[in-house]
């Protein structure tokens, strides 16, 4: 599907259909052109209500507000009402608040996410009609725009969609076909079609440098451990980031074996890893100028006889051992590892994204990010790009109590809790424990285990893997660069 605006009014456009939004229950408009008929069909213009009237062929829906994150998700109501019509082409006139390029980006990134749905294990795939979305210059409201800046502000959010569904397409395969073997060809595949830098280390690499935290996961599966590098490198930057993620192609708990019903969807558990390579998509796309280090650790925890156990002391890459009480905590482990390799690269901020705790879905309900660290500056900032994006989030605070529940009678630090209360705060307090002292508050930990991958849609999203963490980090990423 393609999105494109164009410097025309709407009656100077061909389409099928014609999206109105009533903002407000604002009937009253120039827009509104049915409103007996609406009337008549109880459509008062709520919140996400939703009238289409095929022989006037337009399409009205309700949003509360003209704000970015109304605009994306009235944008993704209406192509996902299409899904399944004829409808070939839909065009609306331009809706924005304070600036039009923030609306902009945001619709488009509202249609191309709205529109996703994931066919590849149908034997018949139902593919949208809708083949184009036309955004004209057509004013809701009498106001201020730049067109070029309009056209830029759809080009982003192309990209960023893109990515987004990139996301999703990795973490909705399965178990069998995602294996960390195939995450690390995907990585290679994207690098070279939008120009990274990729390096893909396995089992040897991972034994020389000590990453036995990492590698005692892995070690009862038949696909073997992968470490993923990608590296987007801007001519002239001036700062470096590092975007670590779990790739946990499958989770079944190992010895610590999940009961069926928290197994099944587990394949979401390569949602964090999954996110980093979409991240680097756009990251090359958008040519941010900057240095950006995608690390993914791409695993599967399996059983069987060689399953490291309970009890089994490993120690990581920076020699700190971990006394292993929970196979099923294993996330952490392979983090623990992936992060040290991220801090050899001297980054000036290091996010790591990780569906890593049933804890953080418990705190925070299933659709917020859970965002932790030790700088409260930074962890703000995160927030206020994931509330620009779109994305939910929720803070998630430390505390020297909870530290103390992490601690070893046996190892350095122990893999899980002695508490049953604040999981999600305790697996970030463990991470921590491997993030070296200059770079305590240069780190964030995004917990995605809520919104990574849905069975009922909300929002913008269907069925499947949501892409959580993408359009946060990016819109982070972009702001850092526009100082
Ligand atoms: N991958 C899971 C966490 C998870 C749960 C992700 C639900 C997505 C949805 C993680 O590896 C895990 O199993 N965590 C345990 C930790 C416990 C053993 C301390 C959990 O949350 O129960
Ligand atoms: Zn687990
Ligand atoms: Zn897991």
């Amino acid at each position: 599907m393609k999105v494109e605006i164009l410097n025309k009014n709407l009656s100077q456009i061909k389409a099928e259909m014609e999206l109105v939004f009533v903002v407000n229950k604002k009937m009253k408009h120039r827009f509104v052109r049915d409103a007996k008929t609406l009337q008549t069909l109880g459509f008062k213009g709520e919140a996400d209500q939703l009238a289409l009237l095929p022989e006037k062929k337009r399409l009205y829906i309700g949003l509360s507000s003209l704000s970015t994150d109304d605009l994306r998700s009235g944008a993704g109501l209406a192509t996902k009402a299409l899904s399944s019509s004829k409808i070939k082409s839909l065009k609306l006139g331009l809706y924005f608040n304070e600036e039009g390029e923030k609306a902009a980006q945001a619709l488009t990134e509202g249609f191309i996410i709205g529109a996703y749905t994931h066919q590849k294990y149908k034997s018949k795939t139902q593919k949208s009609s809708l083949k184009k979305v036309i955004l004209t210059t057509e004013a809701y409201e009498k106001k201020e725009f730049d067109f070029s800046e309009l056209k830029k502000a759809v080009a982003s959010g192309l990209k960023i969609s893109q990515a987004t569904n990139f996301t999703r397409d990795i973490v909705n395969q399965t178990p069998e076909e995602m294996t960390p073997q195939e995450m690390a060809k995907t990585a290679k595949e994207l690098a070279k079609k939008v120009g990274l830098q990729v390096k893909v280390y396995g089992d040897a690499y991972l034994k020389k440098e000590g990453m036995n935290a990492m590698l005692g996961v892995s070690q009862a599966s038949p696909h073997p451990a992968q470490l993923i590098h990608l590296i987007h490198k801007a001519e002239g930057a001036k700062m470096r980031v590092a975007i670590v993620g779990k790739g946990l192609t499958y989770d079944t708990g190992g010895l610590s074996l999940k009961p069926s019903q928290h197994m099944r969807t587990m394949k979401q558990d390569k949602a964090g890893g999954s996110a980093v390579l979409g991240i680097m998509k756009a990251v090359a796309e958008l040519n941010l100028p900057i240095e950006v280090h995608g690390i993914v650790g791409a695993v599967e925890n399996a059983i069987g006889k060689n399953a490291y156990k309970p009890d089994d002391v490993l120690t990581a890459k920076n020699g700190k051992t971990i006394e292993v009480q929970n196979t099923d905590a294993e996330g952490r482990l392979v983090l623990a590892d992936c992060l040290c390799y991220a801090q050899d690269l001297k980054p000036d901020y290091i996010i790591d994204l990780a569906t890593l705790t049933g804890a953080c879905v418990v705190a925070l309900g299933e659709y917020s990010v859970g965002v932790m660290g030790n700088s409260r500056k930074l962890k703000e900032k995160l927030r206020d790009s994931a509330f620009a994006a779109g994305e939910l989030t929720g803070n998630l605070p430390f505390n020297k109590h909870l530290a103390k529940l992490i601690k070893s009678e046996v190892a350095d630090i122990s893999n899980i809790s002695s508490g049953p209360y604040g999981g999600a705060i305790t697996a970030a307090m463990f991470l921590n424990e491997f993030i070296e002292k200059k770079n305590k508050d240069k780190w964030i930990h995004l917990d995605i285990a809520g919104p990574a991958f849905t069975e009922k849609p909300w929002g913008i999203y269907g069925y499947g893997a949501t892409g959580a963490g993408v359009r946060m980090v990016i819109e982070w990423i972009r702001a850092l660069t526009t100082k």
